[in-house]
């Protein structure tokens, strides 16, 4: 794995160790917790380990050679046609999870829900909810449903995919008012930003939101507003340089209240959090 680490390293890959062993256990079959039990290569997995790391240096994402992606407590499919979803999409996921202490039974809707992440999380931590993930792409929705069923076959409730444009009035109608939590992660990058070569392999429309990376947020907005009850939570993701724009749609939009910017970690504007008036 020493090996491993330092191919990976000299290739610029950021996090070279951890890829090492996570490649590692994905060839040998185990969790990565139980690499130092495992009794090592044969000589057939190690021609699959060095293939495998040859392949990470080269610029696919670990998650498109694993085929998984974890993401808080569940573990999701992913591969070609679909966003890897990211740990710093965990904190919005952590906020709209907090914003539901005290209530029962909540409704929540997952907008732009491409491998289902943030859907799946909510439907895990809260069994009690009824959850709903609306993505666009055909190539997303295989992965979506596929993840959708595999969580509920682990024993998770079942969450309900709805194929349909987020800035579509008539998607999730029947919903209108009552919905106690609306998350998003939406394509936000703005078009010609130089992007990390694993990002290539996302789909661009998963990335891209436009000239300014802001072209699908105002309907995000309305959608959420349409959406939710009053009081309902609202949380969307956005790139680090829309910390003053994102909290102004939601502003002139006029139907929340308490609008905030949210940090991640490194004091980058990572999301902005609101409440319906
Ligand atoms: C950044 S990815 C987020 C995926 C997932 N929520 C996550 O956090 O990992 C954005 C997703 O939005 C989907 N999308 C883009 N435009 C859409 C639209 N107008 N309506 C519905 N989904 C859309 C893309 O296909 C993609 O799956």
């Amino acid at each position: 794995m020493a090996r491993g680490t330092s191919r990976l390293g000299e290739a610029g890959v950021p996090s070279p160790r951890v890829d090492a062993e996570i490649l590692a256990a994905h060839v040998l079959g185990v969790s990565r917790s139980q690499l130092l039990l495992s009794d090592g290569f044969t000589e057939q997995a190690l021609l699959e380990y060095v293939k495998a790391v040859e392949t990470r240096a080269s610029g696919v994402p670990v998650q498109h050679i694993t085929g998984r992606a974890p993401f808080r407590h569940v573990e999701l499919a992913v591969g070609p046609g679909v966003f890897v979803p990211r740990p710093e999409t965990e904190l919005l996921a952590d906020w709209g999870l907090a914003a539901l202490a005290g209530h029962s039974r909540p409704v929540v809707v997952d907008l732009c829900s491409g491998s289902g992440a943030i859907a799946l999380a909510v439907a895990n931590e809260r069994p009690d909810a009824t959850v709903f993930a609306v993505e666009r792409s055909p190539e997303a929705l295989t992965w979506l449903r596929r993840n959708a069923a595999e969580r509920s076959e682990a024993g998770d409730p079942p969450v309900t995919v709805v194929e349909g444009d987020v800035a579509d009035a008539s998607v999730l109608a029947e919903l209108n008012g009552t919905v106690d939590l609306v998350l998003c992660n939406p394509p936000y990058v703005p078009l010609g930003t130089k992007v990390a070569v694993e990002v290539d392999h996302d789909p661009p429309q998963a990335v891209f939101g436009g000239a300014e990376g802001l072209d699908l947020i105002p309907a995000v907005i309305r959608t959420a507003a349409r959406l939710l009850g009053s009081g309902g939570s609202f949380a969307v993701e956005h790139d680090e340089t829309h910390g003053a724009e994102v909290p102004a749609l939601l502003r002139e939009d006029g139907r929340f209240a308490v609008i905030r910017l949210r940090y991640d970690l490194a004091q980058r504007a990572r999301y902005t959090t609101a409440h319906k008036a």
